[in-house]
């Protein structure tokens, strides 16, 4: 199998759906992972596999759940017998006021956020290192400065960004560990969703005087993955400048 593959979670809408499609784009073969999403995931699958036949396979996991991360490694390794790129892009979003965080909160944000992308880069670094590949987590600009009324998802960030540049160490030379971190892009929903007025704050706030698009997101990703050989260990903001 000549095709590269790219895994990607958390991939059946939103961000995530942009990044399968700008991987498959690219010329990928892409691993679709959802948890609940899975009318989007077949939907996605389906328009993709139209584009170029048997280019796109589902993987339906709850990622703060799982422990077996060798099962879930070998099931993305065997279906094309290899994997190029890791983009760990899962994530859960919403407040945790301090005083009310519950055990079950801290599991599933950091679960998400943090705990799923170690493990599952670890169970694949025998297949990314085969591939000389390449694991890119998607961040945040709230990792370096906490967003008021998220710590936990904040601390969950922040490890992530330690992980980046820690994997980035350890798997050298033949695994380049980087991140991307988004600012604005879309807005949260359910639990997290904003007033327009707390949008317009934020956007106040971006020096480019916009949201960014998942587009601006993927291209970066794609980028760490497919021209940035000599970069390791790096995280890029993607904020319109918000982090200046
Ligand atoms: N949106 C932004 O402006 C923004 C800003 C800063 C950083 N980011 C980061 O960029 C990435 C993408 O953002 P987004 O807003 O597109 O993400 P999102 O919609 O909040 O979440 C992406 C996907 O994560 C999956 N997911 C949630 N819990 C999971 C679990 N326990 N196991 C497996 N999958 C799980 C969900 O899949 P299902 O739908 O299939 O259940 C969901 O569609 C995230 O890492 C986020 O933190 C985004």
């Amino acid at each position: 199998m000549t095709t590269r593959v790219a895994l990607i979670t958390g991939a059946a809408r939103r961000i995530g759906a942009v990044l399968a499609t700008s991987f498959h784009g690219a010329g990928y073969n892409v691993i679709l992972h959802y948890l609940n999403s899975e009318t989007e995931a077949i939907a996605l699958q389906t328009h993709l596999n139209q584009l170029r036949n048997n280019s796109v396979a589902l993987l339906q996991a709850d990622l703060t759940d799982t422990n077996d991360w060798g099962s879930l490694a070998l099931e993305c390794t065997e279906h094309w017998g290899r994997i190029d790129v890791l983009v760990n892009n899962a994530s859960v979003f919403y407040p945790t006021l301090v005083g009310n965080v519950t055990v079950d909160m801290w599991q599933e944000l950091i679960g998400s956020n943090l705990r799923a992308p170690f493990f599952l880069s670890q169970a694949l670094i025998p297949a990314l290192n085969k591939s000389t590949g390449n694991i890119i987590n998607i961040v945040d600009i709230h990792a370096e400065k906490p967003l008021k009324d998220y710590p936990v998802y904040s601390i969950a960030k922040a490890g992530l960004a330690m992980l980046t540049q820690s994997l980035a160490k350890e798997l050298a030379p033949h695994i380049r560990v980087n991140g991307v971190a988004p600012g604005t892009i879309l807005w949260p929903e359910d639990k997290a969703t904003l007033s327009e007025s707390a949008k317009e704050n934020i956007l106040n706030k971006v020096p480019l005087g916009r949201q960014g698009t998942p587009e601006d997101i993927a291209r970066t990703v794609l980028f760490l993955a497919d021209d940035a050989p000599y970069i390791t260990g790096q995280i890029i903001n993607v904020d319109g400048g918000r982090s200046v």
